[in-house]
């Protein structure tokens, strides 16, 4: 038999083969009942109008699922109870653990995957907002790459705008050198600026006139420019190293790569008519949207919208047939107005998917908005050190990507770090520390000199349970690779964490003997490596020791 690293998917397409339709296939709820069950015939005996231990008469002799399963058994008003054999269940472990995969199936033909996330802005610090954008980006870029896809991060940063005329300005002004900055002071320089800006017209004038000025290419304005995106670049990547995600600056595409093309596609939209003028603006209407979109404001200038269109337009340009962009929630206007206007103008064809994958905030530890007691906006650095006040680093960031990702990513989440860090419950030291109980495990028995290359006993219930939760897990990697929720396979490995400890618990592995311990033994360096496997997919370190 081949490797069946996906048991429900096989015994499904067994039944699909005979009845037509999906059997949805559900674990078992007790032991008693086998490993799955299916209501399959109850659903067709009702649209047959025939009783339904009948209908499942019929399909459990029809079914041929010889030798992977005990004959089939019907319970109750017309469930299928279905059993796996045990020799079954050792060989998905031992497949599992063998496999350099680890049970993740490749796609037949990969697929060009445009990701782009975390995306700040020049000479401010990253917020607790593009904390959610770096963590779930990175954990997409994770699995797609896993499952086979040809994947590609784009972080598009905010490096273009207005704010440049005022920055530069005040740069100039103080005598400063941009290059020294920090991304602190970058940001400080900010509110220096845009307080200046504000109460002097003279200075405001000036800013505008460099605004001006770095359109046109000047020369000083484009250098101390480049060095406000050098100094803040550096500033991202010192979080993004902190934060072990595999972001560097070859993905960085700013908004400012686009800037050569917003002239012909505004003239491109408005002589093809999908854009005319309406108060002195180019706009384009679109049904469904009340408010037009901007393409050209009344002083001439391009903003968010545009460039937004221009970046679509190359992105499929350049071959991607998926495009992904991790932003939270409150740009989900934007995002559907932006791909209605860009399948309008065939920039966006039909056959390749733009998704725009919102989430919620973050909260305090109070469920209110977070800020800083002097009530700015939190860091994301910030964030990062009260969580290191709770853990070891390691862990703390484990703590935070975990509380991230293990939701529903719409929903807004509070930041509570205490109970994020804790070992116990649905969290990521939880998991981190299953990897090292089952790490330690193995330790002891290495020292001993035992193999572990294959599963070969699954008689105890507990043991069943874990071989049954390894054949699932190339599936949940593929359902979170389609519909990009991560809490999919957080929930997974909490359940699989869970399984293993009361395998532990119910079956003694190093106290056991001869064959049984080598068998328990190869299924937790099984296990181990699913969940380390898992782990790093949530871009969190799986560590030895704890
Ligand atoms: N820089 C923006 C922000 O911080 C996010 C950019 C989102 N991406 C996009 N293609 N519009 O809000």
């Amino acid at each position: 038999m081949n490797p069946v690293f996906s048991l429900p998917a096989l015994i499904s397409s067994r039944f699909e083969a005979v009845v037509g339709v999906d059997p949805e296939l559900r674990a078992a709820t007790k032991p008693q009942f086998g490993h799955y069950q299916t209501n399959v015939a109850m659903r067709l005996a009702k649209q047959a109008g025939k009783p339904p231990r009948e209908v499942a008469q019929e399909i459990v002799e029809k079914v041929d699922l010889a030798g992977i399963t005990e004959p089939l058994e019907i319970a109750g008003p017309g469930f299928i109870n279905i059993r796996v054999l045990t020799s079954v269940l050792a060989k998905v472990a031992t497949d599992v653990l063998n496999d350099p995969n680890t049970g993740i199936e490749k796609v037949e033909h990969p697929q060009r995957v445009i990701v782009e996330y975390s995306s700040p802005n020049v000479a401010k610090q990253m917020h607790v907002g593009h904390l959610r954008s770096t963590i779930i980006g990175d954990c997409f870029t994770r699995v797609l790459t896993a499952i086979g896809e040809d994947v590609k991060r784009e972080n598009h940063i905010g490096d273009w705008g207005r704010q440049f005329g005022m920055l530069v300005e005040q740069i100039l002004d103080e005598g400063i050198d941009a290059s020294k900055l920090s991304l602190a002071e970058a940001e400080a320089l900010y509110k220096r600026a845009n307080a200046h800006f504000k109460e002097d017209e003279q200075f405001a004038e000036l800013s505008r006139e460099r605004v001006v000025k770095l359109q046109h290419g000047d020369e000083l304005t484009r250098r101390i420019w480049r060095q406000l995106i050098d100094v803040s670049k550096a500033g991202f990547n010192e979080t993004y190293r902190r934060m072990g995600v595999l972001l560097d600056d070859g993905d960085v595409v700013g908004e400012s790569f686009y800037n050569d093309d917003l002239p012909v596609i505004a003239e491109d939209l408005e002589s093809r008519g999908l854009a005319k003028m309406d108060d002195g603006a180019l706009v384009m209407f679109l049904p469904g949207f009340e408010a037009p979109a901007i393409i050209r404001n009344s002083a001439g200038g391009y903003g968010y919208f545009i460039t937004d269109l221009a970046t679509i337009r190359h992105r499929v340009q350049s071959g991607a047939q998926r495009i992904i962009y991790v932003v939270g929630s409150e740009q989900i206007f934007h995002f559907n107005q932006l791909f209605a206007a860009a399948r309008l103008a065939g920039y966006l064809p039909d056959d390749v998917v733009a998704e725009h994958v919102p989430y919620g905030m973050v909260l305090g530890p109070d469920g209110k908005k977070f800020s800083t007691r002097e009530g700015t906006a939190v860091t994301l650095n910030s964030l990062l050190d009260e969580a290191e006040e709770h853990a070891a680093p390691s862990i703390a960031l484990a703590a935070i990507k975990y509380a991230d990702l293990s939701n529903a990513l719409q929903k807004d989440y509070a930041f509570d770090a205490e109970r994020m860090s804790k070992t116990t419950g649905d969290t990521g030291p939880y998991l981190q520390y299953a990897h090292a109980r089952v790490s330690g495990i193995l330790r002891k028995a290495d020292a001993e000199g035992f193999d572990r290359d294959a599963v070969t006993v699954a008689a105890e219930p507990e043991e069943q349970d874990l071989a049954i939760k390894l054949s699932r897990f190339g599936e949940v990697v593929d359902q979170v690779a389609e519909t990009l929720q991560p809490h999919r396979l957080c929930t997974y490995l909490f359940e699989l964490a869970q399984s293993l400890s009361v395998f532990y618990e119910r079956c003694p592995v190093l106290k056991s003997e001869g064959e049984v311990r080598r068998s328990r033994l190869a299924m937790c360096q099984a296990v181990k490596q699913v969940l380390a496997r898992g782990l790093d997919l949530l871009g969190i370190e799986a560590p030895e020791r704890m």
